[in-house]
């Protein structure tokens, strides 16, 4: 390679690997696997060494991922969090062992144990009492999650025994073992919900929730795997997992103590063929140097310690041929590309359709017509397709292309700057879209209107309804008749539909279907602006005001306003009576007006009260609550340990930081 193609190839990895970070860590929607990732960086890394010139501080080969939200209070970690190096390979096995043997002249035991595929945790314990769960975040700084890992029952809130160090944090992977997943996707997509990809997608989501209500129904377990001591107390870690598991954590099953590299293969060979027994999914095995002086005398790079290593098993892949593409159009308008296989066997189950995500990923794949694929299923419910066999093509036929027009529609697709998405643009004319925003109108959380998918698709084709005001217009009359409705079915719809005018405000607004406003979202805005007028008038200054609204829904938000159409439904609606503003009007239910016009950010740890419970009383006094400091707020309430980024700002901005003594003096009467 010379050095000008060296230099493309080096940016055009960055961009991908950058853009790859970005779906797992803040998106929790990777589209490829870890081995691919890994392979890519790999290949960064190669490069990068070889042309030193074309170094990149930025350079995704520079650090590790974060998984820092908007949201939550960060924290650092007392003891760094490392990650671990990947191998795929006996022979990097081999050489990570044969590092080993050039600084330990003496025998080395290894401690083989399963490798968790979720998200990792920090627990700190102070006396016996969990105080603090933080994520990884970039390793240094982790989100504080610890009111949503508090839900979590196998995590022990006090420690049993006596002989725990006074403060010491321990590490761990919180994950969701497979039944408790299943069982819940399958509720979420009975309910009209998104289902999500994969248990760790469910975990990573579940432990970002701002509402630790929901998290304790989801189905969430923790496996402990290393306690971070600051003084050395046991020999092994073996040793120090027994007693981590005498102070009440669970700690991993199946590990296994073994004293040659053989040993660790024939342990990697048994949970590559038994990994679909499990409860829970594995993504490979972790191999740690047992003994703790040993450990200490290997050290860290970097990144990782030099005593530990992640063997990674390969996703499950099979190879089958292309039958066809599908492009499937949603509730928004994008457009995804579906393919069509021969079916075959894949861990479990028949594999007869894989998604292809979009255009891009399509022409990563130089996917041709009648092509043999590899098919691949890291825990993803949806397979996907990874590669082709090339060898398996022949001559050159014809490439298989993204479309051009709607399948559905025939209007021309548009893609938005920066979004990877193809989009129909006709919202209003196109029937699947016009379809599935009625039917997300009337879902559970949303109108909870009790009809059925195919009862929507039989109004439409009727030419009744094209669009969720159409429903109020229903009568008795207009239903009798139709294919399987008879009396008692009419009668339900409409008396569902005539309930369903009492649904109050927050869930109108989620069941209008703006793009980005989910539930929580939707909740938020309802809170802050009060009603639909309101929230149409505000600004992109006034939207982001909003705790956790950042400018991608505020621009949706405001673009959804700008048409006209929408107006023009939200009118209809209106006039069929559905609550378009919240209940509680402005001042009704305020226990005064004593922080009317005034904006908190609330930091920190309390002991007296909850932060919910601050925030609500925040806004019983009529004041709001925003998440970040800006110069419109006006008092920081500040706990133990306030986030130190929020401290420099308030005192940048000379934004008076207030103790809860101060707040209760505000409020007081
Ligand atoms: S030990 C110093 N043990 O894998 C590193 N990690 O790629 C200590 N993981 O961030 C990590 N199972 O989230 C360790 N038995 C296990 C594990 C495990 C899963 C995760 C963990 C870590 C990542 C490293």
């Amino acid at each position: 390679m010379d050095r000008s193609s060296a230099k493309e190839r080096i940016e055009q990895l960055r961009r991908e690997l950058h853009r790859h970070n970005h779906l797992y860590y803040v998106e929790a929607a990777p589209e490829i696997s870890d081995f691919e990732f890994d392979l890519m960086l790999q290949e960064l890394e190669g490069l990068e060494k070889k042309y030193p010139e074309f170094s990149d501080d930025n350079s995704p080969t520079k650090r590790v991922g974060s998984d820092i939200v908007e949201g939550f209070e960060q924290h650092p970690h007392e003891i760094p969090m490392l990650s671990l190096g990947n191998t795929y390979s006996r022979e990097e096995l081999a050489d990570f062992e044969a590092r080993i043997r050039k600084t330990i002249d003496e025998g080395v035991e290894y401690v083989c144990e399963l490798k968790y595929d979720g998200v990792a945790i920090s627990l700190t314990y102070e006396n016996g009492s969990l105080v603090r769960a933080l994520t990884r975040g970039d390793g240094v700084v982790g989100d504080d999650v610890t009111t949503n890992v508090r839900t979590i029952r196998s995590i022990p809130l006090k420690l049993t025994g006596h002989d725990y160090p006074p403060r010491f944090e321990i590490r761990g992977e919180v994950l969701m073992p497979l039944e408790g997943f299943r069982k819940m996707n399958e509720a979420r997509s009975k309910r009209g919900e998104q289902v999500f990809a994969n248990p760790r997608n469910a975990t990573a989501g579940t432990l970002k929730m701002q509402n630790s209500a929901v998290v304790a129904q989801r189905p969430l377990d923790c496996y402990l795997y290393a306690a971070a001591l600051k003084e050395q107390v046991f020999e092994t870690h073996f040793e120090s997992l027994n007693a981590c598991k005498a102070w009440g954590f669970k700690i991993p099953p199946y590990s296994n103590l073994v004293g040659s590299l053989e040993e660790v293969y024939a342990y990697i060979d048994h949970w590559a063929g038994k990994r679909g027994e499990l409860p829970f999914e594995i993504d490979g095995v972790v191999v740690k140097v047992n003994s703790l002086d040993q450990q200490r005398i290997l050290g860290f790079t970097a990144k990782t310690p030099r005593w530990a290593i992640a063997y990674k098993f390969k996703a499950q892949q099979a190879s089958t041929k292309l039958l066809g593409v599908d492009f499937q159009v949603g509730r928004t308008g994008a457009v995804t590309p579906v393919a069509n296989l021969a079916p075959v066997p894949l861990a479990g189950t028949t594999v007869k359709r894989a998604s292809l995500h979009n255009a891009d990923q399509m022409r990563m794949l130089d996917l041709r017509e009648e092509d043999v694929v590899f098919v691949e299923k890291g825990g993803d419910i949806i397979p996907k397709i990874v590669g082709v066999d090339k060898a398996q093509r022949t001559g050159d036929p014809p490439a298989i292309r993204f479309i051009r027009h709607c399948p559905e529609c025939g209007t021309e697709l548009v893609r938005l700057p920066g979004e990877a998405a193809h989009y129909c643009p006709n919202a209003y004319g196109c029937p699947p879209q016009i379809r599935e925003r009625i039917e997300h109108f009337i879902s559970r959380k949303a109108m909870n209107i009790n009809a059925a998918g195919a009862t929507i698709a039989l109004l439409y084709k009727e030419g009744l309804v094209s669009n969720p005001a159409d429903l109020y217009q229903l009568q008795y009359e207009d239903i009798i008749g139709l294919e399987r409705f008879a009396e008692k079915s009419s009668q339900n719809l409409v008396a569902s539909i005539q309930e369903s005018r009492e649904v109050p405000f927050p869930r109108v607004l989620y069941a209008l279907g703006i793009r980005y406003v989910g539930e929580t979202v939707a909740k938020k805005l309802a809170q802050y602006f009060g009603s639909i007028h309101r929230l149409r008038e505000a600004s992109m200054e006034e939207l982001v005001e909003v705790e956790e609204i950042g400018e991608r829904i505020a621009g949706s938000v405001i673009s959804f306003f700008d048409d006209p159409k929408n107006n023009e439904i939200i009118g209809a609606l209106e006039q069929a009576g559905l609550q378009l503003e919240s209940e509680q009007t402005a001042d009704e239910g305020l226990a005064s007006e004593k922080l009317k016009d005034m904006t908190f950010v609330i930091s920190g740890k309390f002991s007296d009260y909850s932060r919910d419970e601050l925030k609500e009383l925040v806004e019983k006094h009529g004041g709001k609550n925003v998440g970040s400091v800006s110069s419109k707020t006006s008092y920081i309430l500040a706990g133990k340990n306030m986030g130190p980024e929020k401290l420099k700002k308030a005192e940048a901005l000379g934004i008076p930081v207030i103790s809860v003594e101060d707040f209760m003096e505000l409020i007081k009467d």
